[in-house]
């Protein structure tokens, strides 16, 4: 990889902010687009970023001048031949992918890495479609790329093991915090964030409380900057319901991951959230936010409801060995702000008393979905803590 030119293939919203993560820590990019309105679009979006971050004093003008400089912006597949590392971010489909790579392989050197900024496909299924799988490999920056601070690094089956760790390295310099991840289905962030949002509808659609007191109860009991249903308007419940489905199905099923059938109404309906106007709450001029029932022992049995959910999936991912549990908390933190590590909050919490809680719910609905994760058993019978 070394000094080579790192070329970004696909110029939306992930490339373009890839290429300005990259050019501000010094590397000189190549972007290219299939569209070239959507290549002409991303120069100007990056020149009017850049300008923007000068005024505001974050940078200087110089510094706004010579990252854009480093941009180059590429008319032909061609050009990146001397690329040593290239990062796709075109639209997320797999037969698109893996035509992209085989062609990138008749054109650059036999040591240029091939990475794909996926989310939801396996790196794996990418790869296969190389001569040279081994340099394939998945760096899943995170929305808005420049913004947030996590990087997860995903290998293929078969990837060359040395090559985690230089990208790592790689992805560090361009100031990332990097994690390691299993190539399972969401990886580390967008698997065990699924409660999240999932038990938090559910607990909606059992009556129990209404989508204000849900997101009051997370933000004010739980300390979480954004309740679930806010942070899916947010989001957009196309993607989010997507994502959804997309880590169920590759799951075989497994009820924990299961969709839920209002967020898939929502969908159907374009009420997409903050974007379309209407999602679980009504953005159009003038609408007012319902207003949250403050009962804190309703808030306090919701935010436990969901977190221990999401312990659960954390401590699944761990003893499926997705990742380290420092890794695990790291995602979590830097990837979606949580305010803490699910599984140093576990600790705090007494696992004895997230198991207790699991099990009254796997009880009383007698549901697959609540299932105490075995690790989660087997550490409370052995009196043991994540992290001691
Ligand atoms: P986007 O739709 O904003 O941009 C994709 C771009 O790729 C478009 O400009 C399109 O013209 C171009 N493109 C499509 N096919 C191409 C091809 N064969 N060759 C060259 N360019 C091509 O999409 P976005 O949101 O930037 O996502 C890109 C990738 O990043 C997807 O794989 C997505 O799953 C992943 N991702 C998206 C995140 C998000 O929150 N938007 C977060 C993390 C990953």
């Amino acid at each position: 990889m070394g000094h080579s030119t790192i070329g970004v293939i696909g110029s939306g919203a992930m490339g373009t902010g890839i290429a300005q993560v990259a050019a501000a820590a010094g590397d000189n990019i190549l972007l290219f687009d299939a569209d070239k309105s959507a290549l002409e679009k991303a120069k100007v979006n990056l020149d009017s970023t850049l300008k923007k971050l000068s005024e505001k004093g974050k940078i200087s003008a110089d510094e706004a001048k010579n990252i854009f400089s480093r941009i180059q912006f590429a008319s032909d597949l061609d050009e990146f031949k001397n690329c040593g590392l290239i990062i796709e971010a075109i639209v997320e489909n797999l037969e698109v992918k893996q035509k992209l790579f085989s062609d990138l392989e008749e054109i650059v050197s036999a040591d240029c890495v091939l990475a794909t900024n996926t989310s939801s496909l396996s790196i794996t299924s990418i790869a296969s479609s190389c001569s040279k799988p081994e340099r394939v490999i998945g760096i899943h920056f995170f929305n808005p790329a420049p913004l947030m601070p996590l990087v997860e690094i995903v290998k293929g089956v078969a990837t060359d093991s040395q090559l985690e760790k230089e990208i790592k390295a790689k992805i560090e310099s361009w100031k990332k915090v990097c994690v390691l991840a299993k190539d399972t289905p969401g990886f580390i962030v967008n698997r065990v964030a699924r409660p999240f949002y999932g038990e938090a509808i559910r607990i909606f659609e059992e009556g129990i409380a209404d989508f204000a007191t849900i997101d009051w109860a997370m933000k004010e009991i739980g300390g979480f900057k954004m309740g679930p249903f806010e942070l899916m308007d947010f989001i957009g419940s196309d993607v989010n319901y997507t994502v959804t489905e997309t880590i169920w199905k590759q799951f075989f099923h497994d009820p924990k991951y299961k969709p839920s059938l209002t967020q898939k109404r929502l969908f159907e309906a374009n009420h997409f959230g903050r974007k379309s106007g209407k999602g679980y709450y009504d953005y159009s001029p003038g609408a007012q936010l319902p207003a949250p029932n403050k009962d804190k022992a309703l808030g306090e049995k919701i935010f436990m409801r969901v977190l221990v959910m999401l312990i659960n999936e954390a401590t699944d991912a761990l003893y499926y060995q997705v990742a380290s549990k420092e890794d695990l908390d790291l995602a979590m933190t830097k990837g979606v702000n949580y305010p803490k590590g699910l599984l140093k909050w576990a600790d705090e919490t007494g696992l004895e008393n997230i198991l207790a809680e699991l099990e009254k719910l796997y009880s009383e609905y007698c549901e697959d979905r609540y299932r105490p994760s075995v690790l989660l058993k087997k550490m409370v019978r052995e009196k043991k803590k994540f992290f001691s």
